[in-house]
C-alpha cells in the first residue's frame, strides 16, 4: 500500500510550468514502492491526462525487462499518465527520450545520446532509463487505455555504491561541472515532453529527431533477450521503433524488443 501524496507538492516546480497538459495535476511523494504502479492506480481512478507521479525515493524500482532500477533519494524518478490515441503509442519511445535528452542538455550543458530504443547516455555511460508501460484495452475512438511513461534520471547517484550498475552508469553531478537542481531538471523535462507530446497530438512525427540521436546506428552490437542473441550491424530504424541489424550472416532481422549492447 502506497501511502498518500505530500500536500506540501512541488510549488516550485508548477509555478515555472509552462504546459497544457503534462504536469496539469503533480502528486509528490517523499517515499513509494514504485511511481509506475501508483500512476497505474491513478488511471483506474480516471485522474486527468498528464497526472506527473514523482517521489524522492523508490523502494521498488522497475527497469525494461524485469530489471529493477536503483533509484535512491536525490535523484529523479516519475512517470506521467497519458491516455493518447493508439496511432501514438510507438512515438511514445520516441518523445521519452528526445524529452530527456532536451532536458539534460539544456540545464546540465552536457551532451547526451540516445542508445536504442531508449537509454539515454552521458560520455558512454548509462544517465537516465525509461520504461513505457500500456494498457493495451482501445476504445472506439482508437485511444489506448492509458500509457504511463516512466523516466529515472541519475542527477546524485554514485555508481560505485551499486555493484551492479557500477561500470555502466553515471550521473548528472559526475559527469557536469554545473550540476542544476532536480526541480530545474523535472520542470524542464515536463515542458519538453508537453511540447513534443502536442506535436504527436496533432499528428505530428518524432521519428526523424529521434532516429538522428541514436548512437546505435552504424555500429557493431549484439543484441540479447532474444532467443540466444546474436551479433551484427545496427542498420536503420522502422517508423514503428524496431531496429533493424545486419547479421554476420549477411540477414537483416529486425528487432523489436531486447536488449542491444554496442560492441567495441
Ligand atoms: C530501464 O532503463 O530499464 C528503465 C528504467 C525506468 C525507471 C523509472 S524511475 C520512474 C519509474 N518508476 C519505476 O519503477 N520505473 C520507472
Amino acid at each position: 500500500m502506497n501511502p498518500s501524496p505530500d500536500d506540501r507538492s512541488f510549488v516550485a516546480l508548477s509555478d515555472g510550468l509552462n504546459t497544457r497538459v503534462v504536469g496539469c495535476n503533480i502528486l509528490y511523494y517523499p517515499r513509494l514502492s514504485s511511481t509506475m504502479d501508483v500512476a497505474r492506480e491513478q488511471a483506474s481512478l480516471s485522474a486527468p491526462e498528464g497526472t506527473v507521479v514523482m517521489a524522492d525515493e523508490q523502494m521498488a524500482g522497475r527497469g525494461r525487462l524485469k530489471r529493477s532500477w536503483i533509484a535512491p533519494a536525490g535523484n529523479i524518478a516519475l512517470s506521467v499518465l497519458l491516455y493518447p490515441p493508439m496511432t501514438a503509442i510507438p512515438s511514445l519511445i520516441m518523445l521519452a527520450s528526445l524529452g530527456v535528452v532536451q532536458a539534460i542538455e539544456a540545464v546540465a550543458d552536457l551532451k547526451a545520446d540516445i542508445k536504442w530504443p531508449n537509454d539515454i547516455l552521458v560520455n558512454g555511460k548509462k544517465v537516465s532509463g525509461i520504461l513505457i508501460e500500456t494498457d493495451a484495452r482501445s476504445s472506439a475512438e482508437g485511444r489506448a487505455g492509458y500509457a504511463i511513461i516512466g523516466i529515472g534520471i541519475n542527477v546524485n547517484l554514485s555508481p560505485s555504491d551499486f555493484h551492479e550498475i557500477e561500470s555502466t552508469a553515471t550521473s548528472l553531478s559526475l559527469e557536469s561541472n554545473q550540476t542544476p537542481t532536480r526541480v530545474e531538471i523535472i520542470r524542464r523535462l515536463l515542458n519538453e515532453l508537453d511540447s513534443l507530446y502536442l506535436t504527436l497530438r496533432a499528428g505530428g512525427s518524432l521519428f526523424e529527431g529521434w532516429r538522428d540521436r541514436l548512437i546505435t546506428l552504424g555500429k557493431p552490437v549484439r543484441v540479447t533477450s532474444t532467443g540466444d542473441g546474436f551479433d551484427g550491424v545496427a542498420e536503420s530504424v522502422d517508423r514503428d521503433g524496431s531496429l533493424f541489424v545486419r547479421r554476420q550472416d549477411g540477414l537483416l532481422t529486425r528487432v523489436v524488443a531486447g536488449d542491444v549492447t554496442l560492441r567495441e
